[in-house]
């Protein structure tokens, strides 16, 4: 049985435990801070696990050691934005958790495949990367899945039209500069602009953009995670079926578009070594200006993290 080990048993984490659990991969560990917490939440879930028929094992703990032997390792351990927060004022105390959280697991797990999700996501895959000096295709961060299927989930009500003939793309930064690629994107096949007005694309295309915060302003006390965790284990399901699935994800750039030493939002292609290949979407001037902007506002934090640890 394959093993995946959860850093946070928060809502992001444990949602992403259960969502996985669904999907009958691998058996599953949540690790956190709160005593009893991810014990307690474990245990529930492997009381589920009759209803839905699977023989995995979840165990919570507040020890680390319990990842040992782990195939992917989750990291959704830290703080999560509330009303009037961006992703980026998280920074200081995130990169202290996730510091930890990498240096800890991979003690115990060094050959894992690392999925990030603490935000700032881009930066925080790209400190998991740098504290445990892992290969490129190794870290992962979650952010294009989730801003996709927002994009995807909101045409589908705009047109009725069911969300499997949906496909968007979302390249760039996790943050409200991502750049919804709506040339590439397209119902059944036909581009987006021949099925709505340009209008309403404009606006489906802002609403992605602050799909967080959009959701932020609701809960008040935390931010989203049905829809993260849901990201969560289709990347860990391409990764460990060994897929070669293209979804949008957060991959370290060695050049591609030009981009050099930055966790950057792009297609990429999951199988089994993890991170096989970074997909390059051909952009018109238009799409560079937006790209350009997004490259700026994640080496704005990258530089920021650099400031506070030595990495
Ligand atoms: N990339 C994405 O798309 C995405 C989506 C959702 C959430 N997030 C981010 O994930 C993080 C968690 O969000 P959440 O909604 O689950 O928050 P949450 O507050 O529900 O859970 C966070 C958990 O981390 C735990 N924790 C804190 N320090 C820890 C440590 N040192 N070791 C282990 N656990 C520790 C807390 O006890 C808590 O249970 C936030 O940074 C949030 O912004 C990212």
């Amino acid at each position: 049985m394959n093993k995946i080990s959860i850093i946070g048993a928060g809502m992001t984490g444990s949602t992403s435990a259960h969502w996985l659990a669904e999907r009958d991969l691998a058996d599953l560990v949540l690790v956190d801070v709160v005593e009893g917490m991810p014990q307690g939440k474990a245990l529930d879930m492997l009381e589920a696990m009759p209803i839905i028929g699977s023989d995995i094992e979840i165990v919570g703990s507040n020890d680390y050691s319990a990842t040992k032997g782990s195939d992917i390792i989750i990291i959704t351990a830290g703080l999560a934005r509330k009303p009037g927060m961006s992703r980026d004022d998280l920074l200081t105390a995130n990169a202290e958790i996730v510091g930890k959280a990498a240096t800890e697991t991979f003690k115990y797990s060094p050959d894992a495949i690392y999925i990030v999700l603490t935000n700032p996501l881009d930066t925080m895959a790209y400190l998991t990367m740098k504290v445990n000096k892992l290969p490129r295709e190794r870290v992962i961060g979650q952010a294009g899945v989730l801003d996709s299927a927002r994009m995807c989930a909101f045409l589908a009500m705009e047109t009725g039209i069911s969300v499997e003939n949906i496909h968007c793309y979302v390249l760039g930064g996790h943050g409200d500069e991502m750049v919804p690629l709506t040339r590439h994107s397209n119902i059944a096949g036909i581009p987006l602009c021949d099925y709505i007005s340009a209008d309403k694309l404009e606006a489906i295309v802002n609403r992605t953009r602050k799909g967080g915060g959009e959701i932020v302003d609701l809960l008040k006390t935390g931010s989203a995670f049905y829809a993260p965790a849901a990201a969560v284990a289709q990347m860990a399901e391409a990764i460990l079926k060994d897929r070669h699935l293209i979804l949008p994800c957060s991959a370290y750039m060695q050049g591609e578009y030009g981009l050099r030493d930055i966790f950057f939002g792009t297609p990429v292609k999951l199988g089994r070594k993890g991170m096989e290949q970074i997909i390059e979407y051909p952009l018109d001037a238009d799409e560079k200006v937006l790209f350009d902007k997004s490259v700026a506002a994640v080496q704005e934090t990258h530089e920021a993290l650099k400031k506070l640890v030595k990495i």
